[in-house]
This record gives structure tokens, sequence and C-alpha cells, in this order.
């Protein structure tokens, strides 16, 4: 059949949308796309669907496609609504090359009814009995649910015909140059394609899997990296993850894009591509949620509705299923207890959370020791159905606020981060695009605070940021959670540049390694950056990295046992980070520790003032 002319993914303009009567503003031609969503309150200026301003037999929506184009289907569905119901049960299709002589559908000599639909979300796709090339295409509605208002959301089915002189096709036509597989995979298709991945680059890559799903699924990650399976001492780790919803497959497919691209272009020597895969270990898990993927390809990209496959199999929403450490956090905060009994960072997991009767999915649980396993620097995890990158926090102090800015002590780090992916897509901060559904986000650069634009308990980023050393944003890549196919060489050409340049990020800041007099590296001290109530810890290897903008920087090291030390860091304006390291040595007290211990249960006789001469004179020889 033919792909979607694109009334949901807005390749269809407003101007190209027609009715013949609209109830409202809100209500008109322009949100008559398949799968829009109404704001949350009545009477919303951008309303769920298109509804006709009377209900009669004479309403029509139209759709001008802008050169011929062999028509084959239409989808409807109801109106987008929390309050009321209102969806067409049957209509009939007409087609015009001018749009003042129509010709209906036909089948036989009678005019062909169309059954549509039976509730307002499900889409229902009607084939027409036999292609017909026109410009224009009319849905009349003819009989709609009887207690509420003729309403539709529509998708047409439609392909170009060829038409070398179409001005407005070649304007909007966008093509790629690199030869990737342009394809949904499903899991069997996704191994396949990593496996040949694998074999093409074996140098650099590795697959391997964090854990299970539900129905035993494996949550498949590769690795890139010039040491596949190695953590080197001074590398930065890096996330990408997607499909946590497992209906928003856009995500998915771009990492299995980047994985293609980055081993292509390593073969062929790109520069770029071969600094990022040897300064930094890359992780990609394109696919948390592989049992609700599955349900959402099974009835494809344009029949799926809004949510089917959205949870996971056993009912959960894995972006609202981490641990929320932010009440534990603000609650300490508001004791003033920060950070002397409770610390600003590295927050633990509450017993109840860990308990098998919490509802936790099997998927939140393996992504958690995945976090926890890796000392990751920087991650993105790719989401569907906006056009916005969001960093946290994703919930606000206040329960009773739904809607409330709620930025990090490392806010303008984390709105660096988000405008370096919003600001390098070729859609996301253009102010001329028009909206996915009710908000207007390429006014605000392509960014949001998390907690402002509505508030979640338990989201990934925050759970990243309050557990790990790890900065997580959320990258939402379309408005169309489930694009069609001949969709995706647009939206790698759409992603690509901000796909490498916020991987890039990671290498911001300041890095270092922190050891003893004697050289050997300090596992699990801490990092304390003046000014920045957020401290981050060195991984096994003593080794830590810091995200933060230009600028310069008091930063103190610490551990247990040794005294602290603190020097300035100057973080520039070029990529890379500052190397700072630091030599910790022992505190008078651990050394005392360390002697008594030696001497076991014998009374020392040493004078602590001796002890304390002999430790300096240990100092100044090494
Ligand atoms: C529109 O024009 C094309 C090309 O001339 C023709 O094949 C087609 O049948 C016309 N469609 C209608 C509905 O008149
Ligand atoms: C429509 O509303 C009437 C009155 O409230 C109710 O009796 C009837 O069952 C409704 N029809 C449907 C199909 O829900
Ligand atoms: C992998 O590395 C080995 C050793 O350096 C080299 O001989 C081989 O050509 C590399 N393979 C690929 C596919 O790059
Ligand atoms: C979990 O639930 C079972 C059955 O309801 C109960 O017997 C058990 O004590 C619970 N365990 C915990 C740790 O709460
Ligand atoms: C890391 O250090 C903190 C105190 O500085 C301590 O509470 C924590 O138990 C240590 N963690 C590990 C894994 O050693």
């Amino acid at each position: 059949g033919c792909p979607p002319l694109g009334l949901e993914t807005l390749r269809i303009d407003d101007f190209q949308l027609h009715a013949s009567t609209v109830k409202r503003y809100g209500l008109g031609a322009h949100r008559g796309r398949l799968n829009i969503q109404a704001g949350i309150y009545e009477d919303d200026f951008y309303d769920g669907a298109w509804c006709a301003g009377r209900n009669d037999p004479f309403q029509w929506f139209e759709v001008d496609a802008r050169r011929l184009t062999k028509f084959t289907g239409v989808i409807t569905q109801g109106r987008n609504s929390l309050w009321s119901s209102d969806w067409v049960t049957t209509y009939k299709v007409l087609v015009s090359n001018d749009s003042h002589t129509w010709i209906t559908i036909k089948i036989g000599d009678e005019d062909m009814v169309f059954e549509a639909n039976q509730e307002k979300e499900i889409p229902v796709l009607n084939e027409l009995p036999v292609p017909v090339i026109a410009r224009y295409i009319r849905i009349s509605p003819r009989t709609w649910y009887e207690n509420g208002s003729i309403c539709m959301r529509v998708e047409i089915l439609g392909c170009p015909m060829p038409d070398p002189n179409n001005y407005y096709h070649r304007r909007n036509e966008i093509t790629t140059t690199d030869n990737l597989d342009f394809r949904h995979h499903n899991y069997k298709e996704m191994r396949q394609l990593m496996k040949l991945v694998n074999e093409m680059c074996p140098n650099i890559t590795r697959i391997y899997n964090i854990g299970k799903s539900h129905q035993g699924l494996k949550l498949y990650a590769v690795e890139i990296s010039d040491n596949p399976g190695e953590h080197e001492v001074g590398e930065p780790e890096f996330r990408y993850s997607a499909g946590a919803h497992g209906n928003e497959v856009l995500g998915r497919e771009l990492l299995l894009m980047l994985m293609q691209f980055m081993c292509q272009e390593y073969l062929a020597g790109n520069p770029r591509v071969k600094h990022l895969v040897e300064e930094t270990r890359i992780h990609l898990l394109p696919s948390i949620n592989p049992d609700g993927y599955e349900k959402a390809y099974e009835v494809g990209s344009e029949l799926g509705g809004w949510s089917l496959g959205r949870w996971t199999h056993d009912g959960i929403d894995i972006n609202h299923n981490f641990p929320d450490l932010n009440s534990i956090l603000w609650e300490a905060e508001d004791r003033n207890w920060v950070p002397r009994k409770v610390p600003n960072h590295h927050l633990p997991i509450p017993e109840w959370y860990l308990s098998e009767n919490a509802t936790v999915a099997v998927e939140t649980r393996a992504v958690i020791a995945w976090m926890e396993k890796i000392p990751f620097v920087l991650g993105g995890n790719l989401q569907g159905g906006e056009l916005v990158v969001t960093y946290p926090y994703d919930m606000t102090r206040s329960v009773w606020k739904t809607q409330e800015y709620t930025g990090t002590p490392d806010d303008h780090v984390f709105h660096w981060l988000a405008f370096s992916y919003a600001s390098t897509h070729r859609l996301m901060t253009d102010a001329n695009r028009r909206v996915c559904h009710t908000e207007a986000f390429a006014k605000e650069d392509g960014t949001i605070n998390g907690a402002s634009w509505h508030t979640v308990a338990g989201s990934i980023n925050d759970f990243s940021y309050l557990h790990t050393n790890c900065f997580e944003l959320s990258i939402h890549v379309g408005c169309d959670k489930f694009p069609h196919e001949t969709e995706l060489p647009e939206e790698w050409e759409n992603n690509r540049e901000s796909l490498l340049v916020f991987m890039e990020q990671v290498h911001r800041g300041i890095k270092g390694v922190v050891s003893d007099v004697h050289g050997n590296a300090l596992q699990n001290a801490t990092i304390l950056v003046e000014g920045i109530s957020h401290d981050i810890r060195t991984a096994i290897d003593g080794d830590y990295w810091r995200l933060l903008n230009p600028g310069e920087y008091k930063v103190t090291a610490k551990a247990d046992g040794y005294s602290g030390s603190t020097k300035n860091c100057d973080v520039g304006y070029d990529m890379g980070a500052t190397q700072c390291d630091f030599v910790l040595s022992k505190t008078n007290l651990a050394r005392i520790k360390e002697i008594m211990e030696k001497f076991g249960k014998q009374p020392i006789n040493l004078p602590l003032k001796r002890i304390k001469q002999r430790a300096r004179q240990r100092r100044r020889q090494t």
C-alpha cells in the first residue's frame, strides 16, 4: 500500500487542511490529524480533533495533497478528550482535481459508505476499493455517535504521482547520503542487525544484554569503543537508551542507525567518529521495553493509536518506575541535614523499593543494575510524541504543583546539554515549525525543565542524578511516536548531528584521578565543586568526570581517612575536559589508627607528638 501523506508527522501543513465548518478555532481543520492530543483543559485553544460547527450530513474534512496523488486509504479516530465522546461512525469519500467538481467513491453504482469508529482512540483503516488519482480528498461524515458531535482525526494513505515540475514536493524533500538500513526492526531483526554490525566492526563493538523483559526477551546493548568490554582509566562512559515506552519507536531506530553509522564511518576513517570511539566508551540500549514494542510493531506504524505498547507486559510505565529520591533529599534539606547527615548525591535506594513486593518492572530493575555497574557520565533516553529535550528535575518540590520550574544544582550544565541537542537538530529550535500538540517548545529554544512541563515522580533522569554520577536527559525525537518507514531517512538527517554533538558533550568539564601518596587509586572519593551542592564520586580506578560549563572552579577531593585537597580547575570553551588530578595523604588520625592496628593489643609507648613528627618526616620523604 501507499504511505501516509503526513497529517500526523506535520509533513502536511495547516494550509492544506480545510473543513466545511468548525466548532471553534481550537477544533479547526488543522487539528484533524491522527493522534493529535488535546490540551488538558476543557475548551483548550489546542483541542483534540477537527469538529464540525453543525451536526448534519453536509459536513466535510478536506486534504489538499498539492499534487496528483494515488489515494489508497483513509484512517480515522474520534476526538481526544477527557470530557466528551465524539466520533464518526460512517463516512463517504470524495476526490477532486480542482476542489470544485467532486467524484464520490462508489461500489458498483452506489456511493460507498465506509464503517468508521466505535470509540475515540482506536484508529480505523478503510482501504479504497480501487486506488484513485486526484489532488484533493474529502471525508464526508454520514453518521456519528448519537450523544456526540462530528469530530475526527485523520490520516490519508497515498503515493505522490511523478511530477517533475511540482514545486511543493521538491521543497519539502530531504534525502540522505548515508547507506543505512532504513526500516523498522522487530526483536529478531534488531538482533540480526546488531550481529551484522558486530561482524563488520569486531574491533570496536560488543553486544551484551543487561537482563530480560517480563516475557523473556533480552535487553540488548551495543558497546562502541576502541577497547570493547573494558573500562579504560580516564575514559568517560556514555549511554543512549530508547523505547521505555514500547510504542515510541523512533529512538530505537535512531540508535540502530547510529550504530551502523559509527561502524561505517570508523572503517572509512572519519576523524570525528574515530576520535569519539577512541576517547569514549559508548553504550546503546535501543529497546528498554521490547515486550511493549512487539505489541506496537504487530499493528504497525499507523494503527496503534497513542498508547498501544506503552507499558511493560505487566502494565508498568517505566518512565515513572524508578525510586523517588527527590522526596528523600528535599525532606532532608528542609531539616538542614544535607550534606552532613544525608549526602547531596548517591542517595541510597529505599528498602521498600528493593523488596520483591514493590511494583517495579523487571526491565526497570535491569536498567538500575546497569546504571550502578558502569560509571556513566552522561546519558540520553530517547522518547517520542513530542519534539523537545527535557532536563531534570522532572518532579516539582511541592506535591500540589503539577508544573513548576525545578532545577538541579547543575541547572546551567543541564540546560547547556539540552540545548546542545536541540540546537543542532534540524527542526527543534525552528520557531516557524508547527507545534506537535499544544505546546510551542521551539520558542523556548527546544528545551524545557521536566518539572515545568509536567511533574513526574520516579523518572530515570532524577534517579540517575541523585543515585549515580550520571547526568541524564530525555530527548523527545518527534511528534509521531511510530513514524512510517518512509520517514526514517529524513528523521536520521534531522537527528544525526545532534546525536553526535550530544555524545561529544561527555568531554566537557573536568576529569582526573584521585590517588594516595603511593600512587594507589582511591575509589569512592568525593569530588566537591564550590558553589554546587552536588558531589560526585570516583570510580574503581580512582578516576572521575565532572561535567561543568566553562568557568573557573575551586574543586576539592575528599576520602575517608585522608586529608582533603583543594585546587583551582579552569574549564575552557574548547572541547576536551580539563585534567585535574588529586593526591591525598592520610590524616594523622588515620595514621595513628594504622599504627595501633599494627601493634595490636600491645600498649603503645610512643607519645603522640613523636608519631606526628614521624608522619611529617615520612610525608617529606615521599
Ligand atoms: C485527475 O487528473 C488525472 C490526470 O489527468 C486523472 O488521471 C484523474 O482521473 C483525475 N482525477 C479526477 C478525480 O478527476
Ligand atoms: C445517549 O444518552 C442517553 C441519555 O443520557 C442514554 O440513554 C443513551 O444510552 C446514550 N446512548 C449511548 C449509545 O450511549
Ligand atoms: C581489527 O584489528 C586488527 C588488529 O589491529 C586488524 O588486523 C584488523 O584489520 C581489524 N579489523 C577490522 C575489521 O578493522
Ligand atoms: C510480600 O507479599 C507476601 C504476600 O502478600 C507477604 O507474605 C510478604 O510478607 C511480603 N513481603 C514483604 C517484604 O513485604
Ligand atoms: C563511599 O563513601 C561514603 C562516605 O564517604 C560511604 O558512606 C559509602 O559507604 C562508601 N561506599 C562504598 C561503596 O565504599
